[in-house]
């Protein structure tokens, strides 16, 4: 049972909003917004991202996304995942939290389930052992999904130029990400939001706003 001092510790702490979705779902897009949204109710807001957020996860997010001639092992690729996860925990997404910082993530955990998982067909035990080890009980309080379908989502990213190596991945590959997201958002309806992203920007927006206002309610008094 939960200790008076731990309900006044988890009351104080803040909430930890991660947004996800495949290539041009629009998480970059939004990410102001959600955090100007969540600011104008009076709170500290850390915006970051994954691969990420420190200097070594910035290091580790060039080494994964850079595309290279030398394929890179699905087991090296979750495992440098996790690294910068960590990385990541530590400095800023624990402290940040335990000051009563709302943290918004572009992509975290989920993602990897999706691409290493879905993607590229890691057994997804092996990704729920990691997640334990690395995170110990931290998990998001909503997921923001952005569930566009690949073809929308690329012809997107297409325009925008210069791609990364899991921009080179085709429509099959976008399918089976978008699947294992859609899977575990289901699956799991308090903590996920689906946000359909196929529709105008101000549509998309308004769909986010409506996730985020329970969570804004039931911390009012935070
Ligand atoms: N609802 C929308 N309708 C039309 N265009 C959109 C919409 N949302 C985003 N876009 C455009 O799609 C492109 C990709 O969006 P954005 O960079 O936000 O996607 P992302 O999810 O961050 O992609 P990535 O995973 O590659 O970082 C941008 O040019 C953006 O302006
Ligand atoms: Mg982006």
């Amino acid at each position: 049972m939960e200790t008076e001092l731990e309900a006044e510790l988890s009351a104080h702490r803040g909430r930890f909003i991660v947004v996800e979705g495949i290539e041009g779902a629009g998480k970059s897009t939004h990410i102001t917004h959600i955090v100007n949204y969540i600011r104008a109710e009076g709170r500290e807001v850390v915006a970051t991202r994954e691969p990420g957020g420190t200097a070594l996860g910035e290091s580790i997010r060039e080494l994964v996304l850079a595309p290279s001639k030398e394929p890179m092992s699905p087991e090296a690729e979750v495992l440098l995942m996790f690294a910068a996860r960590a990385q990541h925990i530590e400095d800023v997404i624990e402290p940040a939290l335990g000051r009563g910082a709302w943290v918004v993530c572009d992509r975290f955990t989920d993602a990897t389930y999706a691409y290493q998982g879905g993607g590229r067909d890691m057994p997804l035990s092996r990704i729920a052992a990691l997640e334990d080890w690395v995170q110990g009980a931290l998990r998001p309080d909503l997921t923001l999904l952005l569930d566009v379908d690949p073809e929308v989502g690329l012809k997107r990213v297409g325009e925008r130029g210069g791609k990364d190596r899991f921009d080179q991945e085709n429509v099959e590959f976008f399918a089976k990400v978008r699947e294992v997201y859609l899977r575990r958002a289901t699956l799991d309806r308090h903590r996920y939001a689906i946000i359909n992203a196929d529709q105008e920007i101000g549509k998309v927006r308004q769909g986010i706003a409506s996730a985020l206002d329970p969570l804004l309610a039931t911390k009012a008094d935070g």
